[in-house]
């Protein structure tokens, strides 16, 4: 059963702020109504497990990895309702129209992904998704400096803020990223 009319809902924030543990909250309620959901990720991420979308606080939920957005559609079964999609900030940036088109054909599409790169800068098509979105719920997490609520993420190298001019993309976690709050978020740029 499809809905008639499809929507998409955003959870963004930094890392550590619990994107992935409520994309699962949201998955197991729609599971547990019988709805048929699909999870996506793109396979640059196989930080924890490939087949996996995995949280920081360990929780996990059967995921197909993907090398581009365009295998969304390919892979898409009939009898599927729920779309989700983690890590969205690593997808090229036709997964816009992805998006839309599932939505367009009546499915529910709950994307996750950082707001901001270690820069605190856009990352990626999140900002457009965002736009689109019929819900977008950004959440926070906790400064490691000063326990204020954090809205970005510092990417440490051998305990040093990394430079502006770094590469966007590292995967990591705790070893690599903390969350900070505004004050305390260093991005060195000479
Ligand atoms: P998370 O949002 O589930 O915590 O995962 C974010 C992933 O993105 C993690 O593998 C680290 C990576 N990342 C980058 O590649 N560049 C960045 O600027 C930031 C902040 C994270
Ligand atoms: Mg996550």
């Amino acid at each position: 059963m499809t809905t008639k009319t499809g929507h998409v809902e955003v959870i963004c924030g930094s890392m550590f702020c619990g994107k992935t543990d409520e994309l699962i909250r949201r998955l197991r309620r729609a599971t547990i109504a019988r709805q048929k959901v699909q999870v996506f990720k793109p396979a640059i991420d196989g930080r924890y497990n490939l087949e996996k979308v995995t949280s920081h606080a360990g929780s996990e939920f059967d995921a197909t990895p993907l090398n581009s957005s365009r295998e969304i559609v390919e892979q898409l079964a009939e009898c599927t309702t729920v779309v989700a999609i983690d890590e969205a900030q690593f997808f090229d940036d036709n997964i816009v129209n992805v998006v839309d088109e599932l939505a367009a054909r009546g499915l529910r599409v709950i994307v996750a992904g950082l707001d901001l790169n270690f820069k605190g800068e856009p990352f990626g098509c999140m900002p457009v998704l965002m736009a689109r979105a019929e819900q977008v719920d950004k959440l926070q997490a906790i400064c490691m400096v000063c326990g204020e609520p954090a809205c970005r993420t510092q990417r440490l190298v051998n305990g040093r803020p990394a430079r502006y001019d770094d590469p966007v993309i590292i995967v990591g976690a705790s070893e690599l990223y903390e969350a900070r709050c505004r004050l305390h978020h260093e991005v060195p740029r000479d």
